[in-house]
């Protein structure tokens, strides 16, 4: 059966973490005679609905690594892009290549590109989820911590498609996620409920942000208005005033706290230029693990 990676659940929670745990070795093994390339012959799209930077790159480069070749599609450019059914793309990608890398807006968008495809799909981002983030930003605690289960995180900011995936993430590794959101911006309820289903960890929502910030081991944001959103900015920023992470809001996490963000960052919005270019800020290990994080995906999905 072919298997997609739409959300963190479509994982195990122990094939997760050693998925994790095989993102180090790769990272370790980049750039020497020892590193495989298990994907040798094949070939795999990036087709992007959204702009990226690092979701492009990464999986550019890490195909590549892996034997691959990489071929990104830009939606304005391809007929996608002028309304051809996304099933019938999914078809003939699936013929011609051996994984899908979708970015796009509504995740029903992800689901029927899973429905129809007959190779793995890989959600490079969607209106809900953005997993592949999560993967480099769970390796990055990882390899601050030593360990994930038991860990606080502190999200602060919009209960977006990163806030959702944080949530399942909590559910799968067994973390204690507090999320400060301003009302109207809370996660969906129905994300939350699929992670209390599984059972493991801890979510709850609060309003203060110095409430979740408050001993943990990971404070993490994202932008206020997301790709799609750039319409309510305004709104947005007099909502989200209150919620930027600056040093006296560090300063409620432990000591040894580390910041995270999927970037692009707004330096005075979501986060202040101190914390982010400071000591605690694990932004750049984040974004290069990626690479990783996504050629241990692509390695464990398409090389089986
Ligand atoms: N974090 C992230 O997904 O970045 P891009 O939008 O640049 O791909
Ligand atoms: N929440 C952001 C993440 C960008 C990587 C967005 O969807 O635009």
């Amino acid at each position: 059966m072919t298997r997609h990676f739409r959300t963190l659940v479509d994982l195990e929670p122990d094939e997760l973490v050693a998925l994790i745990g095989r993102a180090r070795e790769l990272k370790r093994l980049r750039g020497t005679a020892a590193h495989p390339r298990p994907l040798e012959g094949k070939a795999v799209v990036i087709a992007l609905e959204k702009a990226s930077t690092r979701t492009r790159v990464s999986f550019e480069v890490g195909i590549a690594e892996l034997g691959a070749q990489p071929i990104t599609l830009i939606s304005s450019s391809t007929q996608m892009g002028r309304g051809e059914p996304i099933e019938d793309t999914a078809r003939m990608l699936s013929a011609y290549c051996h994984g899908v890398v979708y970015r796009t807006f509504g995740h029903d968008r992800v689901e029927a590109m899973c429905r129809a495809a007959t190779v793995p799909v890989i959600n490079g981002l969607s209106e809900t989820y953005h997993p592949c983030q999560l993967l480099a930003d769970l390796q990055t605690v990882q390899e601050s911590f030593g360990r994930l289960e038991g860990l606080r995180v502190a999200w602060i900011g919009d209960g977006n498609n990163m806030a959702h995936s944080w949530i399942l993430a909590a559910a799968q590794v067994g973390l204690e996620l507090v999320l400060a959101c301003p009302e109207g911006y809370e996660p969906d309820d129905a994300v939350l409920e699929r992670a209390r289903a599984i059972g493991r960890g801890s979510v709850s929502v609060v309003r203060e942000p110095a409430q979740a910030a408050e001993g943990s081991h990971v404070v993490t944001t994202d932008v206020w208005a997301s790709m799609g959103h750039e319409a309510e900015t305004r709104a947005r920023a007099a909502a989200f005033a209150a919620y930027q992470v600056d040093a006296a809001l560090m300063a409620r996490a432990r000591p040894e706290a580390i910041f995270l963000h999927c970037l692009p960052a707004h330096r005075g919005e979501e986060v202040a230029a101190d914390v982010i270019d400071g000591p605690a800020s694990r932004v750049w290990a984040e974004a290069e693990n990626r690479l990783h994080a996504q050629k241990a995906l692509l390695e464990h999905l398409i090389a089986g």
